[in-house]
């Protein structure tokens, strides 16, 4: 053991987590050092010109910074005769999941307050399951309060055993529980004679002596570039910091994600000329040759980081509004922004039992899987080998609040091999054959609200006009194409994904395609505008409410979902939700379909009107 020990603090509002951290710092009379002087303790400061550089220490979400969000944890730094602490402490609400992440990306280790009068709560869950997430391994389960329990082992032991299922069924495997008092100063600093039936350390010795192993990094070296120096025309640097293994000058690296190679010339460390360095350190590398490197590049030898556009990542979500799949951001990962969408949302975890649902949305602090797709080719690793390379954030494109911090799991190959054939008989010209503008009109609207009878008479009054169309239905389509899907979010989401792409096909053979698909959920409506295109999509709102759909039940299918015959139907137990701003919106109510269509063509008219002028 030695060195640094940087750990983050988690309790709920009275679980007395400000009283036992105050407690440590008073009864050690440790000094407070200075912030500079635990700084300098920390190997990785000591960056350019000699100067500290604060913001180093956050290195899991420094983004957060650069962009002046205001991050509610505190740091405290403090020092005893055998090692050097930070510890954030951060606010347990759940409101404040937000500071708690940010104060587990930077930490080793979690201390978990436990109330022994209340043994686990689901709060206690979630600040595990959050801390595990960011990359801890090693807990602490402080079980505080035993002087209420008048220093009982059976109430301790209760509590004991709910942290080791805890700790099963969260797959963490380096915890120790401690009973302590914090107003009393139990097994705080020193061992108590009060609980002589524990034969374990106290919680400030065993933080001492706490071996925190490396994490199960690469060996190789990695330095993802962040800055490219340029101070005159002789000398051209890629400074950064290593974030894994070691180079020597001579050493070939190779640049990604070009895979280019090149030998290195020289090192600079602190403004000093070295021969080589190591991870933790920042540094300024110069190449034997001239390379195409710039911020967002990685230097890489004998390690593998990959290249990828697409990949699977866990994320802790943290904006207001919720995650549908479909929806764009700026990604983060090390030092490179890029754009991505949010492919799909594999499943939402739940907390409390470990569950991985289905799910359309990922709401405040929800945390779950998602698929991810980079408009640019990426360096990464999974973050369990790598978290400088492992960890990103997706930032709002209009907010520019950070909406999530993520967690490569690995990357998809999938896309990694393809690439996209220009033709030489292009869209436009099979457009220009047909003589149309080809477009997708998307009726949306709840089952029996009139989709299916308005968009077959509307594609009969196109090709009077002398339109060359399609119309894709949604009892066809699952007849066939899409036959082997059911009605499960997950299913419907693939249902609109597959037939937005067959309608862009259709669109890029030159014809006006005519979809009737409930399409309940938003997302999937916004993922098949982006895939269609924005201009050549045309939502249409077939605004019939659900007493009137009962009341037609044309296929009985209402009554049987009444009678719970069939599940996840929409309107009945699955939800249908109403577009916001439909290109247009068609009330059927008393109107023949002669009348609606007319409506229709009519709103269609004045749409490609305002589209030209
Ligand atoms: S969508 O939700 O995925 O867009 P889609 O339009 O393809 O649905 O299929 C809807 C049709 O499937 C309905 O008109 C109805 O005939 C039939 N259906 C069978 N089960 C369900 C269900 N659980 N919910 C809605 N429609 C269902």
């Amino acid at each position: 053991m030695s060195g640094l020990l940087k750990f983050v603090a988690c309790g709920s509002v009275d679980d007395g987590k400000s009283t036992l951290i105050g407690h440590m710092l008073y009864d050690a009379k440790l000094i407070y050092a200075d912030q500079e002087r635990s700084l300098k303790l920390d190997s990785k400061v000591g960056s350019a010109g000699g100067k500290i550089d604060y913001s180093l220490l956050l290195d899991g979400l420094m983004a957060e910074r650069e962009q002046g969000i205001t991050i509610d944890v505190a740091y405290r730094y403090f020092s005893t005769e055998k090692r050097s602490f930070i510890v954030a402490d951060a606010p347990g609400h759940e409101e404040y999941t937000r500071n708690m992440a940010v104060g587990a990306s930077f930490a080793n280790l979690a201390v978990i307050l436990v109330d022994v009068t209340q043994g686990i709560l689901p709060q206690t869950r979630r600040h595990v399951k959050i801390c595990s997430l960011m990359g801890i391994r090693h807990f602490v389960f402080a079980v505080n309060k035993m002087d209420l329990v008048d220093y009982a082992y059976e109430a301790y032991e209760r509590v004991e055993k709910a942290v080791k299922k805890l700790a099963i069924d969260m797959d963490i495997a380096e915890f120790t529980a401690i009973p302590v008092s914090a107003t009393e100063g139990d097994n705080i600093t020193a061992g108590s004679n009060r609980m002589p039936w524990y034969q374990g350390a106290a919680l400030l010795p065993y933080l001492e002596t706490v071996d925190i192993d490396p994490a199960p990094e690469t060996d190789g070296f990695v330095l993802p570039v962040q800055r490219v120096s340029r101070p005159d025309a002789t000398f051209r640097g890629f400074q950064g910091e290593i974030a894994a293994g070691a180079i020597a000058v001579g050493q070939e690296v190779t640049i990604l994600p070009g895979g280019e190679k090149a030998l290195v010339s020289g090192i600079l460390s602190t403004d000093r000329e070295v021969a080589q360095a190591k991870a933790g350190e920042a540094v300024t590398l110069r190449l034997s040759r001239e390379v195409d490197v710039s911020r967002g590049s990685v230097l890489a030898a004998e390690a593998a980081p990959e290249v990828t556009t697409m990949l699977a990542a866990d994320i802790l979500w943290m904006d207001e509004e919720r995650l549908s799949a479909g929806r764009q951001f700026w990604c983060k990962i090390g030092a490179k922004t890029v754009p991505a969408t949010v492919l799909r949302l594999k499943y939402r975890l739940e907390v409390q039992t470990g569950e991985k649902i289905a799910a359309a949305y990922l709401n405040k602090n929800g945390i779950g899987r998602v698929e991810l797709a980079l408009a640019e080719r990426c360096v990464i690793m999974p973050f369990d080998k790598l978290k400088a390379l492992g960890a990103f954030i997706l930032i709002d494109r209009v907010s520019y609040h950070t909406a999530a911090c993520g967690m490569i799991r690995h990357s998809l190959r999938r896309s990694d091999n393809l690439t996209w054939q220009q033709t030489d008989i292009t869209r436009e010209v099979r457009a220009a054959d047909l003589g149309q503008q080809p477009k997708t009109l998307w009726f949306t609207g709840l089952s029996g609200a009139g989709k299916s009878t308005l968009a077959n008479a509307l594609e009969k009054a196109l090709r009077s006009r002398g339109k060359h169309t399609m119309l894709l239905d949604g009892d066809n389509i699952r007849l066939g194409l899409n036959r082997n899907l059911g009605f499960t979010e997950e299913d419907r989401v693939e249902n609109i994904r597959r037939i937005a792409e067959v309608a862009k096909l259709m669109n890029d053979a030159g014809l006006i395609v005519l979809t009737a698909f409930i399409s309940p959920f938003r997302a999937d409506r916004q993922n098949a505008r982006e895939i269609i295109g924005g201009k050549d999509f045309i939502e249409i709102y077939v605004k019939t409410d659900l007493a009137t759909c009962e009341a037609r039940d044309v296929k009985g299918l209402y009554q049987k979902a009444r009678q719970g015959v069939i599940p996840n139907f929409t309107g009945i137990s699955s939800p249908y939700e109403a577009p916001d701003n439909p290109d247009i919106t068609l009330d059927t109510v008393g109107k023949s379909p002669e009348e609606a269509v007319a409506e229709l063509l009519t709103a269609l008219d004045k749409l490609e009107a305002a589209q030209r002028g």
